[in-house]
């Protein structure tokens, strides 16, 4: 793939002068949903599908992108004098965004580029394809402007910058981190409260991590995701009338139980005791995979669904379907819906014996049911972000 898009690159853009290449990946959540900006902890692992970039530095400080993903909105020219989100800017206000913040710390970006991507994760799926692209924008700024001193976390901050304040959507930490700090074959237990962070083995040795995505994304994503984030905000303050905390990931359960009546609503209560029980489950579950018993992360797995669907309500009817039929399937560990929400993909943790029924099962019967087909992927766990050549 790398080879035809440096081919587009050059029919595109000219062929004299150095042409750099990159790539960030995409990621999959194993369990700690909602929990990253609430101080919890999370457990996404980066996945070897992501975004390829072939870049060539400019003279002037003209930019022009181009998506073989968005080929027919062609080359998209604009300037680092216009760093401002823009909707004619389309999918280049990601990019844009990491520029405007690295601008934003004092980096200074000298001159233009001229980029082409490619991007191999599922678009709107929920497996981050707009993170991998910020972290990819980080990376080749890092490499192509020579700044040397930014780390991989701090390109993932950069990211999340960009995203809350460039692109709007105040998301937390956790997919830059997973696509900047990924490692082969390890899931990442971060702690988004200090950013301590600790690589888990995932040695699934007869099972096998399949994505299942629904295909569906439904509208208003970015403002129900900005509406739980509030709720949750809203309820700390509440309970810290009572309770002296800084994050709702610092309580554990019995702590919650004993003053979450100082939260004035049940739909708040809900939300709260969520991002409670997720991140206390999600540090079992990593002892569990520490201790190798595979079972009881799936049983967490399935808890963590369970939640997120009746306390945190961001599944929908498409994605409890396949959670349905996931988890009274034979061979099922665990079936979870995985990212943001509203849509977007379910990861399972399946026997590799099982895997092909699984596929074959669940894709007629979501087929019977929803009207449209599942798509299913059977992933590996990549490295994080990093310089081709
Ligand atoms: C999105 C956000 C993440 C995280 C998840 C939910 O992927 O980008 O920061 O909040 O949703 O766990």
């Amino acid at each position: 793939m790398l080879e035809k898009l440096v081919q587009e690159f050059k029919k595109l853009y000219g062929e004299n002068g150095e042409i750099r290449t990159y790539f960030a990946p995409g990621r999959v959540n194993l369990i700690g949903e909602h929990t990253d900006y609430n101080g919890g902890h999370v457990f996404p692992c980066a996945l070897t599908l992501g975004t390829y970039a072939a870049v060539r530095a400019r003279e002037d400080r003209t930019l022009r992108f181009y998506s073989m993903n968005f080929d027919s909105i062609g080359v998209i020219k604009t300037s680092l004098n216009d760093l401002v989100p823009s909707k004619k800017a389309s999918w280049t206000n990601y990019p844009k965004g990491v520029m405007w913040a690295f601008e934003k710390r004092g980096y200074k970006l000298t001159h233009g580029l001229d980029i082409a991507i490619y991007g191999d994760i599922p678009n709107g799926s929920g497996l981050s394809s707009s993170a991998s692209l910020e972290v990819l924008t980080g990376i080749i700024l890092k490499d192509i402007y020579g700044f040397d001193t930014v780390s991989m976390t701090e390109i993932a901050l950069i990211g999340q910058d960009s995203e809350n304040n460039f692109n709007g959507c105040n998301v937390g930490i956790m997919d830059q981190f997973a696509s900047a700090m990924g490692k082969k074959d390890n899931a990442i237990f971060l702690d988004t409260n200090t950013l301590n962070y600790e690589y888990a083995p995932i040695k699934l040795a007869n099972a096998r991590i399949v994505i299942t995505n629904s295909k569906v994304k439904h509208s208003l994503v970015n403002s129900a995701y900005n509406d739980r984030r509030n709720e949750c905000e809203t309820a700390l303050k509440e309970l810290q009338s009572v309770v002296n905390i800084q994050a709702l990931g610092e309580l554990t359960e019995e702590e919650f139980e004993a003053h979450k009546d100082a939260i004035q609503s049940p739909v708040r209560q809900r939300r709260a005791k969520h991002a409670v029980y997720e991140n206390q489950r999600t540090i079992r579950a990593v002892n569990a995979l520490k201790n190798n018993e595979l079972d009881v992360f799936g049983q967490l797995m399935n808890a963590s669904h369970e939640s997120l669907r009746y306390d945190y309500e961001v599944s929908c009817e498409e994605i409890d379907i396949l959670v349905d039929l996931a988890q009274a399937m034979p061979g099922v560990i665990g079936s979870r819906i995985t990212g943001g929400g509203f849509g977007g993909c379910t990861v399972s943790i399946v026997k590799s014996d099982a895997v092909d029924t699984f596929i074959a099962e669940i894709g007629k019967a979501y087929k019977e049911k929803v009207g449209h087909e599942a798509e299913f992927y059977v992933v590996e766990i990549g490295d994080g972000a990093r310089v081709l050549k």
